[in-house]
């Protein structure tokens, strides 16, 4: 398999994201190890999406969130359940955007560099499979146009998983 990213236009965002979408899909196209596309997802984003300090998985192992393919500084490994901003999307189920990680309660600095971010819950059939978190040096780095590209992207990810998921998609 050969893949080149090309370098994305990033004045608009909604142009952008599904651009990246598209990039994301032809990466994971025909594979659907959930190690291998997370990886490929992560390295993906970070090489796209400016002023981002990490961005990665965390598993949801049963019990709690256990770090996956990411990029950027090493991670916490484990995170419980309703823990910080990764641990509250997971919850809850629904997108957090934090616009100052200072004024969320239990905010867990992994980097202390990290500022704002964005967690997407991944959820297949109703079952919770994890996190997606991407984090930025810079305070309110993030709003709602970042918030549904990275669903979107999320949403390729998961599909890319199941042949079965993508055929429902399609229909
Ligand atoms: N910021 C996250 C922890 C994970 S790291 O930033 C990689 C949180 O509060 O859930």
């Amino acid at each position: 398999m050969s893949f080149a990213a090309k370098p994305i236009d990033t004045a608009d965002k909604v142009a952008f994201y599904a651009e990246l979408a598209q990039q994301a899909r032809g990466l994971l196209h025909g594979e659907h190890d959930r190690i291998a596309n997370a990886a490929n997802f992560a390295a993906l984003v970070w090489h796209a999406v400016p002023t981002i300090n990490w961005c990665g998985f965390y598993f949801f192992d049963g019990h709690e969130l256990v770090v996956g393919p990411f990029q950027g500084k090493p991670a916490c490994v484990r995170i419980a359940l309703g823990r910080g901003v990764c641990g509250t999307a997971a919850t809850t189920r629904e997108t957090q955007l934090v616009i100052d990680v200072n004024a969320f309660p239990g905010h867990i600095a992994c980097d202390a560099a990290s500022r704002s971010e964005v967690v997407v819950p991944l959820v297949i059939d109703g079952a919770l499979l994890g996190v997606w978190d991407v984090d930025s040096p810079e305070p309110g780095r993030f709003d709602e146009d970042d918030v549904r590209g990275m669903q979107a992207l999320c949403e390729v990810f998961l599909h890319s998983l199941s042949p079965a998921l993508k055929s429902e998609a399609a229909a």
